[in-house]
C-alpha cells in the first residue's frame, strides 16, 4: 500500500492531494493480473480508467496504416509507467492502445468508482479541481481581442437559502429590461432547482435534454431555452432530480463557450455545495457573487469559503461579497459583519421581505412589479458595476417612464 501512495503521489492529477485523500484514492485503486498480450486499452476508446503498472511490461503500440506499431515499452520501474490519468476526470479519447508485453500486474481505478470516491468527498474533488484549473489557466491561449464574449456571471453562497435565485433571477430580468442586454439565466441547481417555477416559465427541454443532444449551433441551442417576458432566456434545471448526473464539467464548459457567443451574460445560479461543476463554473466566471445572510452562521461559512476562493487563486477583484437582506429584523448590523469578516461587502441588497415575496408568490421579477424598490435599488448598483453603464438617477426616470407608461 505504502508503494502505492508513493505512486500515486507523483501523478501531476493527483498533486494537490494530501495524504488522507490519497489512501482514499487508494482505496478504489483495483489490482489486476493481467497475462502477457493482454489489452488494456485501444488506440481511440473512449477512456474510462487509469492505469498504474506495478509488476512486467507493457508496450504502447499506434496505428499505422492498417497495422499498429510498438513505438515503445515501459517496464514497472520506469517512472512514468501510469497511463490516462486524464481518462478520470475528461473522458477523452485514448491516443495509443496499450498492451502487456510480458505476464504483469496493474493497478486500475475505474472512472465510475473514482467518480463516486468523489462524490463522497467533495474536498479531494476540490482539490483535484484546483491544481488541474492552474494547470488549464497556465495552458489557455488567450482569446483574440476581437473575439466578443460575453461575461459568465455565479451566484454562490456557503450556505443554502441566501438568496442566490432571487439574486439570478433579478439580475437577469434587470440586464434584459433596463441594460437592454441579452441574457441568459441557467439553473445549475440541478436537482432542486426552481428558477423556471420561480419565473412562471414552463419549458418543454431543460439542461438534461441539452447534454443528451450536444450542439455546438446556436440556434439548436435556442430550442432548449425557455424565453421570459422580460427578455432574458432561462435554461431550465433537470425535471427530475436524477437527471443530475447525467451534466458533467465538460458538458457544463461546452455549453458555456456557446452560450457566451451570443448572450451579453451569462448567470449561473448554483446549490450551496463546492463540486466539480461548481468549481468549473466558478473557474470560468468572470464575476462570482458570493452572497450570505447577515447572521452568525452565514459569517462563519463565508469566512471559510473566502479561504477556498483564495486557495483556488482566483483574482480578488474576480469575488464580489453580497451582504443580502440587510436591515433585516435581529440581523448584525454591516460593521459588525464587516469587523467579524475582516473584509468590506461589495455590495449590499436590503431586507425587502414584500418584493421578495411576490416573486416567491406571484411568480414576478422586482423589475416588474416595484422597480423602485431597496432590492432594485441594490441590484442597480449590481449592473452598473456590470455593465459600467449608468442606470441610477436620470435614467432611471426613463425606465420608470418607460416601465410605467409615463
Ligand atoms: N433581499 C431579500 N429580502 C427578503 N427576502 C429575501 C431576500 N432575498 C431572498 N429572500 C428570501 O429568502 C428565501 C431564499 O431565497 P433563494 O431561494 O433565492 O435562496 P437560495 O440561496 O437560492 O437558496 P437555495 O440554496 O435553497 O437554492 C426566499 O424565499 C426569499 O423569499
Ligand atoms: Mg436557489
Amino acid at each position: 500500500m505504502i508503494r502505492i501512495l508513493d505512486i500515486l503521489k507523483k501523478i501531476a492529477l493527483f498533486e494537490g492531494l494530501e495524504d488522507s485523500d490519497l489512501s482514499k484514492v487508494s482505496q478504489v485503486t483495483k489490482e489486476r493480473f493481467c497475462p502477457k498480450g493482454t489489452v488494456l486499452f485501444k488506440e481511440g476508446d473512449i477512456g474510462d480508467a487509469f492505469y498504474l503498472l506495478k509488476e512486467g511490461k507493457v508496450e504502447v503500440l499506434k496505428k499505422d496504416g492498417d497495422a499498429e506499431k510498438v513505438i515503445k515499452t515501459l517496464s514497472h520501474t520506469d517512472k512514468d509507467s501510469f497511463f490516462g490519468e486524464m481518462a478520470l476526470v475528461g473522458g477523452a479519447p485514448r491516443n495509443a492502445t496499450l498492451r502487456t508485453a510480458v505476464d504483469s500486474t496493474v493497478m486500475v481505478i475505474a472512472k465510475g468508482d473514482f467518480d463516486m470516491m468523489l462524490r463522497l468527498n467533495s474536498f479531494i474533488a476540490l482539490r483535484i479541481m484546483t491544481a488541474l484549473s492552474s494547470r488549464f489557466r497556465a495552458a489557455a491561449p488567450e482569446t483574440p481581442a476581437e473575439t466578443k464574449l460575453g461575461k459568465l456571471v455565479v451566484a454562490f453562497s456557503p450556505k443554502s437559502g441566501a438568496g442566490k435565485s432571487v439574486f439570478a433571477a433579478n439580475l437577469a430580468a434587470g440586464l434584459a429590461k433596463m441594460g437592454q442586454a441579452k441574457a441568459l439565466l441557467v439553473d445549475l441547481d440541478l436537482q432542486f432547482g426552481d428558477l423556471a417555477f420561480m419565473l412562471d416559465l414552463h419549458p418543454k427541454r431543460t439542461i438534461a435534454d441539452l447534454v443528451e443532444n450536444p450542439t455546438d449551433k446556436p440556434e439548436v441551442l435556442k430550442e432548449y431555452l425557455v424565453d421570459h417576458k422580460s427578455g432574458f432566456s432561462v435554461l431550465a434545471a433537470p425535471k427530475k432530480p436524477e437527471q443530475s448526473e447525467m451534466i458533467n464539467s465538460s458538458h457544463l464548459r461546452a455549453f458555456v463557450e456557446l452560450a457566451r457567443k451570443h448572450f451579453d451574460y451569462i448567470i449561473l445560479d448554483t446549490h450551496s455545495f463546492f463540486q466539480d461543476l461548481t468549481i468549473n463554473a466558478m473557474d470560468m466566471a468572470d464575476a462570482i457573487f458570493l452572497l450570505m445572510l447577515p447572521n452568525m452562521n452565514h459569517i462563519k461559512s463565508m469566512h471559510q469559503c473566502l479561504k477556498v476562493m483564495e486557495n483556488l487563486k482566483y483574482p480578488p477583484d474576480k469575488i464580489k461579497l453580497v451582504l443580502n437582506r440587510e436591515g433585516a429584523q435581529y440581523s448584525r448590523s454591516l460593521e459588525e459583519i464587516e469587523t467579524a469578516m475582516k473584509r468590506k461587502a461589495d455590495f449590499t441588497l436590503k431586507d425587502s421581505w414584500k418584493q421578495i415575496s411576490e416573486l416567491i408568490e406571484h411568480q414576478k421579477t422586482v423589475f416588474e412589479q416595484d422597480a423602485s424598490c431597496d432590492y432594485a435599488a441594490g441590484m442597480v448598483r449590481i449592473m452598473e458595476f456590470l455593465t459600467g453603464k449608468k442606470f441610477a438617477k436620470d435614467t432611471k426616470k426613463t425606465w420608470l417612464g418607460n416601465l410605467f407608461g409615463g
